[in-house]
């Protein structure tokens, strides 16, 4: 018997998920997919700084809503409108490869946490002026917090667990 027909009859016989068996020969999930499951998302919901960790995903996905049509946070993600969201925490403002940012994003020098995004996502032009993301802003708190909250769960900062810093008063 071959390697591949063996493989096929453990995939059988153990009735495993057909996903299991594939042509990799049942290769682990990557960590991103594994993270897709409810409770996994709610458990890096849960590792999350406060406020973040009790934030409502859902509500988050909601809010998400309207950046969707410019970004999109997928590992890998293409760029469109905007950048790529995926990692964005911990990464240098302006630092996407192959994005044409403004200047005014370019030359910000910080590192994205959730309290830079929380006042990006008030009002990006009056944080940043001369940024070209054209978008009003997010006025209610708690959305910005939900959504700030999604966005980690979903671009893989509930994994590493990107420390806030201390914000200032
Ligand atoms: C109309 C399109 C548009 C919408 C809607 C939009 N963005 Fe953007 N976004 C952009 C553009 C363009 C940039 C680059 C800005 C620059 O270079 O000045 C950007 C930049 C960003 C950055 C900085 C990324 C980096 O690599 O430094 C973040 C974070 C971001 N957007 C988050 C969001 C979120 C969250 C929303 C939804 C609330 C949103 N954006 C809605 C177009 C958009």
């Amino acid at each position: 018997m071959s390697r591949s027909s063996a493989l096929a009859a453990i995939c059988l016989s153990s009735g495993l998920l057909v996903s299991a068996c594939g042509p990799s020969g049942g290769a682990s999930k990557t960590a991103v997919e594994a993270m897709s499951s409810p409770a996994e998302k709610q458990a890096a919901l849960a590792s999350l700084p406060a406020p973040y960790n009790t934030g409502d995903l859902e509500n988050g996905e909601r809010q998400f809503g309207v950046c969707r049509s410019c970004h999109t946070i997928a590992p890998g993600g293409r760029n469109m409108t905007g950048p790529n969201l995926y990692g964005v925490f911990g990464r240098k403002a302006g630092s996407v490869d192959g994005f044409a940012y403004s200047d005014a994003v370019k030359a910000a020098g910080f590192v994205w946490d959730g309290a830079h995004l929380d006042q990006w996502l008030t009002n990006p032009r009056t944080f940043l002026p001369g940024t070209k993301m054209s978008f009003a802003g997010i006025k209610a708190e708690k959305d910005r917090v939900d959504l700030i909250a999604y966005l980690k769960v979903e671009t893989g900062a509930g994994k590493t667990a990107v420390a806030e810093p201390k914000t200032q008063p």
